[in-house]
């Protein structure tokens, strides 16, 4: 790799250049208040050092999913934008974790972004509107995500450049995460740096014990990471919603649990050639609906009455994962063990958690991936400085660990850059 990071950015220089950072500012929200900061506290490094350097920093990111319904080409009408995807609250609060004023444009490269990008003075911090606001940002087709590309590099003075550090995005071919760097000299930011560098680590020469923790509600969000990582570590552990689809595949009943039918198959291949690695909870706490206030009791798994559903592993399952872990020496973990958001359901994902920060102390390389783990740490009060590594990337940790290329460090590669 022929990566060049913001420390060779710093080192040509900054001052008066316009700087176009791609960050993952992508927060979850309850009405309008940010439940959890992370991502924006994470971003905050790479944008505070090259304002500090005299640049003038132009933020990118992306706020949920907007939906463009009927659209063609081009760009979404100003106003015609879900208000509850602006980056108000996000521009707010960054401004809050970096000391100083974060002016957010009303629109991604329209009149109001060039107007503000034009106005800028070293030092200042721009966060255009959600990126993905403009269907161009997501489309398939490359010639509309390079239209959009030019369309920011126009933000852009001559001697400008691109800082990816929104590692949370990378795994998206999108364009402000990767055509963007086919036309700016590009750098990658401190925490994609950082992030990549500690996936290494879970990839090369990883000490043994390996244990690998798996959660969250669907087998096939997680499919290729089993088939990646089950031949390379030593314990493989289930949680989560997913894990009734494995227990349906031992020909158990799930009364009404999630259980993805189609993956039956798949889950009965997997237990039976990874039988040694894999382990699934034995005990289960089942609720008589989806709700916080549910009625609930621990059963065994093989004791799920019709009309309930598993909404938490076990207290027995929880102590034999942390036997397992104890003796673990890398540990990677992603998806909650179960509805961790009502405190009913907590028990399963605290206790797992809490076993690899017990794991952490006595030596383990601990690494969490991301998105509803991360928030689960934060929201169940566990210290985040527990663990050695705390993701800011979900689904492009999976991605890195499966092996994939991820476009948006490819990107910055010139080894591999196209064009
Ligand atoms: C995430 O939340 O995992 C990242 O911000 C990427 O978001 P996406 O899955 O909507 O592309």
């Amino acid at each position: 790799m022929a990566v060049k990071t913001l420390e060779d950015l710093l080192g040509e220089g900054v001052e008066g250049r316009t700087v176009l950072v791609r960050s993952d500012l992508n927060v979850p929200l309850d009405n309008g208040t940010i439940t959890d900061p992370g991502r924006i506290i994470a971003s905050a490094p790479t944008i505070s050092a090259l304002a500090e350097a005299g640049a003038k920093v132009i933020v990118m990111a992306h706020l949920g999913r907007p939906v463009h319904s009927g659209r063609s080409a081009g760009f979404a009408p100003a106003g015609d934008w879900d208000p509850a995807l602006s980056l108000a609250p996000v521009a707010a609060k960054l401004g809050e974790v970096l000391g100083r004023n974060v002016q957010l444009a009303g629109d991604v490269v329209g009149q109001d972004a060039l107007a503000r990008s034009e106005g800028l003075t070293d030092g200042d911090v721009l966060l255009l509107e959600n990126i993905r606001f403009d269907p161009r940002e997501t489309s398939k087709d490359d010639a509309e995500r390079e239209a959009l590309a030019k369309a920011l590099v126009d933000l852009v003075d001559g001697d400008g450049a691109f800082v990816s550090d929104g590692f949370g995005v990378v795994h998206r071919k999108q364009a402000s995460v990767y055509d963007v760097a086919k036309l700016l000299p590009h750098y990658a930011g401190n925490l994609v740096a950082a992030e990549v560098e500690v996936l290494q680590k879970l990839t090369q020469d990883s000490e043994r014990p390996y244990a690998v923790v798996l959660g969250g509600s669907k087998v096939s969000d997680k499919l290729a990471v089993i088939e990646a990582l089950a031949p390379k570590v030593d314990t493989l552990v289930i949680g989560g919603g997913m894990y009734y689809t494995f227990l349906a595949a031992q020909g158990i009943s799930v009364g009404n649990s999630l259980c993805q039918e189609e993956m039956i198959g798949t889950c009965k291949e997997l237990l039976e050639r990874y039988a040694d690695v894999i382990h699934i909870p034995q005990d289960v706490v089942i609720a008589d609906s989806f709700s916080a206030d549910a009625e609930s009791k621990t059963v065994s798994v093989l004791e799920i009455p019709d009309g309930w559903m598993g909404l938490d592993i076990g207290p027995q399952s929880v102590k034999r994962f942390a036997a397992i872990l104890s003796g673990a020496k890398t540990v990677f973990w992603n998806g909650p063990m179960g509805v961790f958001e009502f405190p009913k359901f907590a028990a399963g994902t605290k206790g797992v958690a809490e076993a690899i920060i017990e794991a952490t102390g006595k030596g383990a390389f601990s690494v969490v991936g991301g998105g509803d783990s991360a928030a689960a740490v934060r929201q169940l009060g566990l210290p985040e400085d527990g663990f050695s590594h705390i993701s800011t990337g979900g689904g492009a940790s999976l991605e890195y660990l499966e092996g994939k290329t991820l476009p948006g460090i490819s990107a910055l590669d010139d080894q591999t850059l196209e064009g």
